[in-house]
């Protein structure tokens, strides 16, 4: 079954707590969090502050997504903050098999994602060290984009050389995932979908996760 994670970014942030409360209902597994810093991509979101406090609200595991420069020294700081999952650009850190390394340390799980300009290839030598591979599917910066679908064939190269390595890194798809794109990324082989607009906009929360699973369930 396909796991869903939320982006709290597309949530309606003037009635913050009860978005989180029906997002937890709705019977997902994962929240996501977009912490952009107006350097690696454009646009600014919130801090660790904003982390600790969903993590004070609910029990469902925080996945930090960091669009951010220097990724290394924030690392600490999120994970105090309360994240479950943190995950780190490529294209952002010089050392990815050691910066992973530093987040499991922290006793967390680790998570490498690329942009969708950066071949997958170049993710794969570091996947033993991730727990997840995050694919984006849209460029960093803003919810509600178009879903790219050159990102699919990356899901399924993806899924072939961590299947025939026998690793245990999950695929994440972020970017653009609605009723639609969501069962191409499950039929390449993505666990994870991270869905923001198509799921805020809903509406009924629980109703979309029932889709989603359905619509992915068929392709598998
Ligand atoms: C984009 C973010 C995504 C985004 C997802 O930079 O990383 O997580 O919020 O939102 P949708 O589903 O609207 O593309
Ligand atoms: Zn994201």
């Amino acid at each position: 079954m396909i796991k869903i994670s939320p982006s709290i970014l597309a949530a309606d942030f003037g009635h913050l707590l009860d978005e989180i409360e029906k997002t937890v209902k709705s019977g997902v597994e994962y929240l996501h969090l977009d912490i952009m810093d107006g350097h690696f991509v454009p646009n600014l979101t919130f801090g660790p502050e904003l982390v600790k406090y969903i993590n004070g609200v609910t029990d469902l595991p925080l996945d930090v997504h960091l669009m951010i420069s220097n990724p290394l020294e924030y690392l600490e700081i999120y994970t105090v903050a309360g994240a479950d999952i943190l995950t780190i650009h490529l294209e952002t850190i010089e050392h990815p098999d050691k910066a992973l390394a530093t987040i499991r340390d922290l006793g967390i799980k680790s998570g490498l994602s690329i942009s969708p300009n950066t071949p997958v290839e170049v993710a794969l030598p570091y996947l033993e060290h991730a727990d997840w591979l995050l694919i984006m599917s849209v460029h960093p910066g803003f919810a509600g984009q178009k879903f790219m679908p050159s990102s699919i064939d990356k899901v399924s190269k993806a899924r072939q050389y961590i299947d025939s390595n026998s690793l245990n890194c999950e695929i994440a798809v972020d970017g653009g995932i609605d009723l639609n794109t969501a069962p191409k990324v499950a039929a390449a082989g993505a666990d994870i979908v991270i869905t923001g607009s198509s799921f805020y906009k809903s509406g009924d929360y629980a109703k979309f996760v029932q889709e989603i699973r359905k619509a992915t369930s068929q392709e598998n």
